[in-house]
């Protein structure tokens, strides 16, 4: 199915920049846009913004800087760009320009980003506090202090009542981007679809012999023909007891029969991610080891599912999903002893290590905070939410009964929180045991 991109609604950066002007009051935030990584030699990948920056403004060009300067009469949003330069647009595409930074991402001012310091030593030394978020990129985090530093040093006696203060904007942003507006939740929906669709293509189609490979191929064929410009996350085509290894990537085996095949895979599509896993038999049936564990993880994605809603919080999600996988281990004779105490004790572990949810957007582990004032957060319609029980019995447990080892199991779907309780935005893949052996036919 192709998709019409182009009626998916734009986004409002304007009133973003806004809400984050308010949070800051007389502060001055930096953000910046990481140059190009290289891959190998002088071959880089393809670009890709970080998320806050581009949240803020839309704009989608490597090694940039965005100023938003609650300090300021004028001016309050500036851009920082490469130049216009036609010799170099010959060999890597038109670039904005400090022109277009204005023009067409309504930047109040612009510069080259070569004039980065001149430009901001002054207004830092004004601003009631920097808000910088401290990231991976040592030389920038040092060029910022640098620039700090000497920006108060700068200031005259007169002002020496104004903060010397470095604020952390990225809970600021990620409280913004916690709750999803109704055209993010477009854009949310029409990757999800993407991702759906994929994963239909891959159940109906793998089958032994084939390489995970060849999976992935197609997973991801689905993904890039449907206008997404790729994986969110590298994805993961696990057979057999490849999928007992949480983050198998390498794809690199034949499919076998009489194994199930995990694939964890979801497409990022205008910077906004899905995030779907599905496990299913490479061969006609489940054995009857298989056929259990499964129904018992899809059990506690059903238990956990059902206590999203307005006021429940993750934790308790997480909950729901290991009260269902623990009593099954138990009455399979996988675990012994009472419930409370497996649970207290964490005697489930070897099987079930991970969490069961985390937030979904911009980021596959998307930006906000879990806890609030070191309480678990309740959940409010807007926000989106894996639900990704799964149970992983690895080759190496040498106490665990043959039939089980080298199974590994999970079902991931992606939820909105709404008023109501909630939409499972990935329902277009079947999950019922029976409808998936139905589509493989
Ligand atoms: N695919 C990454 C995750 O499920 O969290
Ligand atoms: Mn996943
Ligand atoms: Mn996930």
């Amino acid at each position: 199915m192709s998709r019409n991109l182009e009626e998916l609604p734009a986004f409002d950066f304007a009133s973003r920049r806004r809400a984050l002007l308010d949070r800051i009051g007389e502060g001055i935030a930096v953000f910046r846009a990481p140059p190009l990584a290289v891959h190998a030699n002088d071959v880089e990948y393809r670009y890709r913004p970080e998320s806050n920056f581009y949240y803020l403004t839309g704009f989608t060009e490597p090694d940039a800087v965005a100023v938003l300067d609650g300090s300021a009469e004028k001016d309050r949003f500036v851009l920082f760009v490469q130049p216009r330069d036609p010799e170099r647009e010959t060999w890597t595409g038109k670039r904005a320009g400090v022109e277009g930074a204005i023009e067409t991402f309504g930047a109040d001012a612009a510069f080259p980003i070569a004039e980065l310091a001149g430009e901001l030593t002054p207004r830092i030394a004004k601003a009631k506090g920097l808000h910088y978020r401290v990231g991976v990129d040592e030389a920038f985090n040092h060029r910022m202090l640098d620039l700090a530093r000497t920006s108060w040093a700068s200031r005259p006696r007169t002002s020496n009542d104004l903060p010397t203060s470095l604020y952390d904007p990225g809970p600021l942003v990620h409280e913004m981007r916690l709750m999803k507006s109704p055209e993010e939740l477009a854009w949310m929906r029409t990757a999800i679809d993407v991702a759906a669709e994929a994963h239909v293509a891959a159940i109906r189609e793998a089958r032994p012999g084939l390489g995970e490979f060849e999976v992935e191929a197609l997973v991801e064929y689905v993904f890039r023909k449907s206008g997404a410009s790729g994986w969110a996350y590298p994805s993961i085509v696990a057979g057999g007891a490849n999928a007992t290894v949480l983050h198998y990537t390498a794809n690199a085996d034949r499919l076998r029969d009489g194994e199930l095949l995990l694939i964890d895979a979801g497409c990022e599509l205008g910077f906004y991610c899905a995030d779907i896993t599905r496990t299913f038999p490479i061969g006609r049936d489940y054995t009857v080891a298989q056929r259990r564990v499964y129904d018992l993880v899809l059990a506690a994605q059903r238990a956990a599912l059902a206590a999203v809603r307005p006021g429940a919080t993750i934790e308790q999600i997480h909950e729901r999903a290991l009260e269902t996988l623990v009593d099954g281990l138990l009455s399979f004779g996988l675990l012994d002893g009472a419930a409370e105490r497996v649970i207290s004790e964490g005697l489930f572990k070897p099987y079930y290590m991970h969490r069961t949810s985390h937030w979904l957007g911009m980021d596959v582990h998307d930006a906000g905070a879990y806890n609030v004032d070191g309480q678990p957060r309740p959940l409010e319609p807007g926000m989106v939410l894996t639900v990704e029980p799964g149970l992983y019995f690895s080759p190496q447990l040498a106490d665990v009964p043959e039939e089980y080892r080298g199974i590994g199991i999970r079902i991931e779907d992606d939820v909105l929180v709404t008023p109501a309780g909630h939409e499972v935005l990935s329902a277009k893949v079947p999950k019922d045991p029976d409808e998936i052996l139905a589509l493989r036919g």
